[in-house]
């Protein structure tokens, strides 16, 4: 059972040092229950994120009538087979990936069903995902475009779609609901998002094609049970790396990995900057390349990110400010609007933390423009019941001066449960609850 920890202290002038492994990732994580449970048979699950958000997906599809036997916390089977009509609307809490991705299995099932969340979940839109599955044929309405969502049964064709935001979420609702479809669905993307759904799917047996960036699916195919062992989650070794690069005398390394070139902007951004990173790769875990990352504190210097880099970093933001804020010279990031759709407006919120710390963020629609290094200084900062804006700002504490308390830091256990153990393993300056 993993602490949740109210909130964290920081203390400056710690490095990190050592060896260590992150949790399951959360995207492969949710798509094992979602996709195990339209296998014929048993998918045996190793590594997997027991967290907030994936605990919610796992929760609805047992709601579907799905039996899941957890051997330990990160084992699991999920007995795939024919979906149930849930007694009551499946509630995903914060999770936007299960819910976007459910609707889509949804919306191909023939019994209805109502989809919901938190009241975060609920702020987050939905349009993305229901105005394509609706060209589908599916009967989905929602609340002006955000969830709750209430699905109807009907028959589904297939389409030709061009995704207007380069969004994982909204290709694999599509795909999954191409799954139940009649005739093969074609899904255009127009940048490289993450593309665990179709190396999921094409192991399990799907009729699969990808051609470049785009995604064909003919369905009719009996999914495959899986047998898989989840890789370490880059986004959440994204923390380590980034404070490791910026608290002086730090070298850590940060084993078993998920590598796919998809996920790992972040490493080449870095790179840009400067940074030391020695990237291994070591083999392959269900489907993706795995590997180890060792990182040693580095002179960074500023540079300009948009375009498909992008896509491939974009839950990486909030921590990759930090790393902004520690450069010498001007860092922009542009094209990077759909940070203000996720948990939080992710580039108003870090702002608004980040000058609690004395930060000067410049603040574009689409990105933001740091000019560093700058000298942080600490304080209290607030988590905003976002999971990597509270992991963002204890790295930034440990490179403020003096103490930094983040508030509302429970949240981290969304995507990383043990983020505060691990950062005190690895030596950095995180003190035990009540010693702020
Ligand atoms: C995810 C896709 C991304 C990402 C999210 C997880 C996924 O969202 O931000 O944390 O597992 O498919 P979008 O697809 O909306 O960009």
């Amino acid at each position: 059972m993993t602490t949740l920890h109210e909130s964290l202290t920081l203390k400056p002038g710690m490095p990190l040092r050592g060896a260590i492994g992150v949790p399951g990732d959360k995207s492969i994580s949710h798509r094992s229950i979602l996709l195990g449970a339209l296998a014929d048979g048993a998918t045996e699950v190793r590594g997997w994120l027991a967290a907030g958000d994936t605990e919610a997906t796992l929760a609805a599809v047992q709601q579907l009538g799905i039996q899941i036997d957890r051997h330990d916390t990160h084992t699991l089977t999920v007995h795939g087979g024919q979906l149930q009509p849930a007694e009551a609307p499946l509630d995903f809490v914060n999770a936007g990936t299960g819910i976007r991705l459910a609707a889509g299995i949804m919306a191909g099932q023939p019994f209805a069903s109502v989809l919901d969340g938190s009241y975060q979940l609920r702020r987050r839109p939905m349009k993305r995902i229901t105005e394509p599955l609706q060209s589908m044929g599916a009967d989905i309405t929602s609340d002006e475009g955000k969830c709750p969502l209430t699905i109807h049964p009907a028959q589904l064709k297939g389409i030709e779609h061009n995704l207007k935001i380069a969004s994982a979420q909204v290709k694999s609702a599509i795909l999954l609901a191409g799954l139940f479809a009649d005739g093969e669905t074609v899904v255009v993307q127009p940048g490289p998002a993450r593309d665990h759904t179709e190396r999921m799917l094409a192991s399990m047996g799907a009729h699969l094609t990808i051609d470049g960036n785009t995604v064909i699916l003919k369905p009719g195919a009996t999914l495959q049970p899986m047998n898989l062992t989840v890789p370490g989650d880059f986004s959440s070794a994204a923390f380590l790396i980034v404070a490791g690069l910026v608290v002086p005398g730090s070298d850590l390394t940060i084993q078993g990995v998920n590598l796919n070139d998809t996920r790992t902007g972040l490493v080449d951004a870095l790179l840009q900057m400067n940074a030391d990173l020695d990237v291994t790769e070591t083999g392959l875990e269900a489907g993706e390349p795995i590997g180890d990352i060792r990182v040693r504190y580095s002179d960074l210097h500023g540079t300009t990110i948009g375009g498909d880099m992008v896509v491939r970093m974009i839950d990486e933001f909030p921590i990759f400010m930090i790393a902004a804020l520690a450069a010498s010279g001007e860092t922009i990031v542009r094209d990077a609007k759909e940070l203000r759709v996720k948990e939080t407006d992710r580039i108003a919120v870090m702002a608004q933390e980040l000058r609690k710390l004395g930060a000067s963020i410049e603040e574009r629609e689409d990105g933001f423009r740091i000019v560093g290094p700058q000298r942080l200084m600490g304080s209290v900062v607030d988590g905003h019941d976002d999971h990597r804006i509270a992991m963002s700002m204890a790295v930034a504490g440990l490179i403020a001066d003096e103490m930094t308390v983040v508030t509302d830091a429970k949240c981290a256990n969304d995507s990383f449960p043990g983020f505060a153990e691990t950062l005190m393993q690895l030596g950095g300056g995180l003190l035990p609850e009540g010693q702020g």
